[in-house]
């Protein structure tokens, strides 16, 4: 999806911040631990070599790859490529949230949890692509590569905005991955599609319910955030080679775009946590909570200009 550059912050290692954000840390200890334990409780551990199709794997090298092997259509597999490369980049995104999280916290072995989890998510769609060569293996590789090499930079370095941030984006990799399993068309690429989305709308699970947390705690600061983070929202695949292009063509195929970013993410989002109702605020509080429940028609006018721009028939 592509909605604008990336997010600003409080610069990183700000004393107070640092300070905030250990004691809301502390504050939220046993929603964490409940939350963790719901999610052991949830989710079925899976294998990812159960559902791949190894039978169909063959030599690269005595049978290079050609497109005309591929058997998904081309905005499929963009989209599949795209989402396997953001998955790729997880190192970045363990490093950036394990940073803020207390050594021997709850939130430090949720990240732990978390990661490994998100591990396979990868592993998965690497071993589908290649056995069923629907990419070309050398450019994933090279562009695998080149992601990597940039890294991650989001400069959210407070834990309200992390959080924020990891609700929305579980949530929404959770509707990208299940559209682009659907759109396939392929009952391989469906189920696998569908056991990555299940694990993304967990880890959503759990993020909501902290943010939701956090938000009675410091209603003040985590609407700072939730206007921070969603009034500009992107997802974190921008430094892949050819980012904008591939997110047009998944926009366009109806796998991630502005309007299910509106209608899938930000109200259910806003709804769950229950901003348009909460009371009590101070005079800044309500100011924040009026200009975040402004942002999904700001969000829904920029769909439309996308829609008419590319001359696509709006839902
Ligand atoms: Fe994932
Ligand atoms: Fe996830």
């Amino acid at each position: 999806m592509v909605t604008g550059p990336g997010v600003h912050s409080p610069a990183e290692g700000d004393p107070v911040t640092r300070q905030n954000d250990l004691e809301l840390v502390v504050a939220v200890e046993p929603t964490v631990e409940r939350l963790m334990a719901e999610h052991r409780e949830r989710r079925e551990h899976w294998y990812a070599h159960e559902y791949v199709p190894w039978e169909q794997g063959r030599s690269y090298i005595a049978e290079p790859w050609e497109e005309s092997q591929a058997s998904l259509s081309p905005e499929v597999r963009t989209s599949l490529v795209l989402n396997l490369l953001t998955e790729d980049n997880l190192p970045y995104y363990h490093a950036e949230i394990a940073s803020h999280m207390p050594e021997g916290s709850a939130l430090e072995r949720w990240t732990h949890l978390w990661t490994a989890e998100e591990a396979q998510h990868s592993i998965a769609l690497r071993s589908y692509l290649l056995t069923s060569r629907n990419c070309d293996p050398k450019a994933l590789e090279d562009d695998r590569l080149a992601t990597m090499e940039e890294g991650h930079h989001t400069g959210r370095n407070d834990i309200p905005a992390l959080f924020v941030y990891t609700s929305a984006q579980e949530l929404a990799t959770r509707v990208s991955h299940r559209n682009a399993g659907v759109l396939a068309d392929d009952e391989v690429a469906y189920r696998i599609m569908a056991r990555i989305a299940a694990d993304e709308n967990h880890h959503f699970l759990f993020y909501r319910g902290v943010a939701a947390a956090l938000l009675e705690q410091e209603p003040e600061t985590m609407l700072e955030a939730v206007q921070r983070v969603f009034s500009n929202f992107t997802m974190p695949g921008t430094v892949i080679p050819g980012f904008v292009r591939r997110a047009v063509e998944m926009a366009r195929a109806g796998v991630y775009n502005l309007r299910i970013h509106h209608d899938k993410v930000l109200l259910p989002l806003l709804r769950d946590w229950g901003i348009e109702h909460l009371t009590g605020l101070n005079v800044k509080a309500q100011e924040l909570q009026e200009k975040v429940m402004a942002i999904p028609a700001q969000v829904m006018r920029k769909a439309e200009v996308f829609e008419r721009r590319m001359g696509m028939a709006s839902a």
